[in-house]
């Protein structure tokens, strides 16, 4: 995770980025504190990226790379506004004796990329349309050595696979069913025929950006319904406010980088 000390809304890269809207850093830094605090809670190891000026998306710490089996596939952002957080993820990694293999390709990390460790042993789920491009999902598999299915995003405001889709347990997603062309909508129904289904409540909470250890649910706080739908199913959802950081159009999983040994 990475503070969000120099968080603003400077530049638009999103559909939810409004930059003559005023943002409470100081208040955006409280929130994400209370979700660490949460994480640490839960028994979680959480490791801090030190935050840095001109920086404002850092906090968005998912979008650096993407950890499989103790490999880390290295991010390469979309927009030049961001190139520089990539470095930062890597030096990381680097220092704490995880195999990093440099990207190539256009990809922003778990933004675009998730995993299912025991949903056909094992599958990376890979977005594109907005943000990574195609040629990355290849170059993910190459370096990871796990199948990537590929995803097509077609909702601008939904572009990252992460505010659309999450694993929700070691063998199970839940995801927004919109966001993605009819032909990637198939082939989710396919792979996972006891998805969880949400609506378009749920998705505009920003409740699909969740993080989970399988039991315990965090998720955006706004996302009642789904919290009220994962419980049914005999899941703890575990909300959490973060509406200062939904002003840069990311939410709870955005400002975790999951480490998979
Ligand atoms: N403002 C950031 C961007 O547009 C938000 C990133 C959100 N991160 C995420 N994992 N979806 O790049």
């Amino acid at each position: 995770m990475c503070s969000p000390e120099h968080f603003a809304v400077e530049y638009a890269i999103n559909p939810w980025m409004d930059v003559t809207a005023p943002v409470d850093a100081e208040l955006a830094v409280k929130q994400w504190d209370r979700l660490r605090e949460t994480l640490v809670n839960l028994g979680h190891e959480v490791h801090l990226l030190t935050p840095e000026r001109g920086l404002p998306d850092m906090v968005f710490a998912a979008n650096g790379a993407f950890v499989v089996d103790g490999t880390v596939y290295g991010a390469r952002f979309k927009h030049e506004q961001r190139a520089a957080e990539a470095e930062a993820h890597r030096a990381f990694y680097e220092s704490q004796g995880w195999r990093f293999i440099a990207p190539s390709e256009t990809n922003e990390g778990e933004g675009d990329f998730a995993y299912v460790p025991e949903a056909h042993g094992g599958l990376i789920l890979a977005g594109h349309g907005f943000r990574t491009e195609i040629p990355a999902h290849a170059e993910a598999q190459e370096a990871l050595g796990r199948p990537v299915i590929s995803l097509r995003l077609v909702d601008p405001r939904f572009y990252h696979l992460d505010v659309a889709l999450a694993a929700i347990d070691d063998a199970n997603i839940v995801y927004f069913p919109g966001a993605f062309s009819a032909a990637s909508q198939k082939v989710l129904a396919q792979l996972f025929p006891d998805a969880v289904v949400a609506d378009d409540a749920d998705v505009m909470a920003f409740g699909l950006n969740l993080v989970s250890d399988g039991l315990n649910v965090v998720l955006n706080s706004e996302a009642a319904g789904l919290a009220e739908k994962l419980k049914a199913l005999g899941y703890h959802p575990v909300p959490v406010e973060l509406a200062e950081l939904k002003k840069g159009g990311g939410s709870v999983k955005c400002c975790i980088a999951e480490l998979r040994r």
